[in-house]
Parts: structure tokens; sequence; C-alpha cells
């Protein structure tokens, strides 16, 4: 199985500061056949960089997420953006981040349906499920992890399964967070397990890759990457300096090596 890079840069960047990052990644980067690398900018940056990943055909390097997308495919929908208008540019989409979940209010049926949309569209989502600190606290992290997965994945099909990605990001190990603590290797290899009995249990089979993200950074990224389950991370503070990033891309072919 390949091993997932993936920055998601939130709302940080101007177009013309994403285009300049996506150049200097460029220039970084080695092309490894095992290593997917995937960016998420903001919206209005994805049409910029797609066009300048296809001019210098560099789409092999580097390849595409959206942060998020809408389930219908047009309409009276103000602010919102559907598979449909993203197809081509983007492979990936990120759906229900615990930042969609908590700050918009994204509820777990609004994200089932962003999650078969994705699919129907042939955009790969990367389904994130993590608990709170107060669950944590109260000893629900699996019920939480379960029960995300269990509605999220919900009109998602035997057949379609294969084409989802899980990332685990425990709300309290996002850097943003107030109070943001790291997640131990120990912490993290117990829930990607929870995760993978959940899809062994959903569709008798597990083949979906389950990345780890939270305050990942270049010193911590090869104790996350070799924790058994764990196929990649996702990032956000760690992906806003390309410098760091390739660090991390280089760090998970040495790993899988
Ligand atoms: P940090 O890597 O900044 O903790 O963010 C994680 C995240 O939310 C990626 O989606």
């Amino acid at each position: 199985m390949k091993t997932y890079i993936v920055g998601n840069w939130k709302m940080n960047f101007t177009v013309g500061e994403s285009s300049i990052y996506l150049h200097k990644l460029l220039k970084l980067i080695h092309f490894y056949r095992g290593i997917e690398v995937v960016v998420a900018p903001s919206t209005i940056a994805l049409q910029t960089l797609s066009l300048q990943l296809n001019r210098q055909s560099n789409r092999k390097k580097v390849k595409l997420a959206a942060q998020n997308l809408y389930y219908r495919d047009y309409g009276a929908y103000t602010g919102e953006v559907s598979v449909s208008q993203l197809t081509g540019i983007v492979d990936y989409a990120i759906i229900g981040h615990s930042e969609r979940r908590y700050i918009f209010g994204e509820t777990d049926k609004e994200i089932s349906k962003k999650v078969a949309a994705a699919i129907r569209g042939n955009i790969t989502p990367i389904l994130c499920v993590g608990e709170t600190a107060n669950e944590r606290d109260f000893g629900e992290t699996e019920e939480v992890l379960k029960d995300q997965l269990l509605s999220g994945l919900r009109d998602v099909s035997l057949e379609d399964i294969k084409k989802v990605i899980i990332a685990y990001e425990p709300v309290w190990a996002i850097s943003s967070v107030k109070g943001a603590r790291l997640a131990s290797p120990d912490d993290v290899a117990r829930s990607i397990e929870i995760i993978h009995e959940q899809l062994k249990a959903l569709y008798k089979k597990d083949e979906n890759p389950v990345l780890y993200g939270g305050s990942v950074n270049p010193s911590n990224a090869g104790a996350y990457l070799t924790i058994p389950g764990v196929n990649g991370l996702l990032m956000g503070g760690s992906s806003l300096i390309a410098d760091q990033f390739n660090a991390i891309i280089d760090l998970a072919k040495r790993v899988q090596n």
C-alpha cells in the first residue's frame, strides 16, 4: 500500500502564495513511486495550482485535494462547491474535518452524503474521525470513532469502500486547538486498531489506508509512521513550510524501506 503524505493548508495563503509554495515544493521533492503527496489549498487556489501542475507535467508528483465539498451537483447553494465543479481539478477531498464538524456544525448525515458524493464523482474522500478532549477524558474514544465511521460510511457500498481513505485526528492533538497535547504513539496505535476493527466489522474486509493527523512534525513523524496500521499522515502546521513538508516526505520514504 502507498504511504499518503497530505498537507491541509486550511485557511492560509493567498492564491499567489499558494502558487509560490507549490513552485518551491516541486523543486524540492523527489518523486517516489510508493508515496502519494497531496496538498489541500483553499478552494480559491485550486484552479491555479491545477493549471500549474498541468503546465509542468507534475501531476504525478503532487496531487490536489479539496478541503470540503458539497454533495449536490448544482443549484441554489450559496457559497458551496460541488463535486462536479471540482472534477478534473482535485483527486481527493478532505471530508468531515473536526473544524468543519465543530466550528461549522457539519452533521454526520451531511458528512455521509459528502463521502458518497465524492465517490460518485471519482474523487477519493479522506474521511476524518477523532474524539474531542472531553470524549477522551470520559473514556468514549472507541464509541466515538466507531459511531463516526458507521455514520460517515453509511452510504458507501461494499464495492466502493476500497475508494475511501480514513484519517484519525484526535481533536485534542490538533496544533491550533487551545491546550493541544501531543498524542503518544500508544494512544494513536489503540485508536488506529479500533478504526481497522470497525472497518472489518462493517465490511468484512479492511483495505483502507488510515492516516494519522495531529501536531505531526519532522521530529515525531517517524514514530507515527511506524505504528502498525498507519498508512500516512495528514498535517496542518507542518505542511505550511515547504522544507518541513518535504523533509517528512523523505522520511516517509526511508520508513517505507
Ligand atoms: P496540525 O498538524 O497543525 O496539528 O493540524 C492537523 C490537522 O488538522 C490536519 O488536518
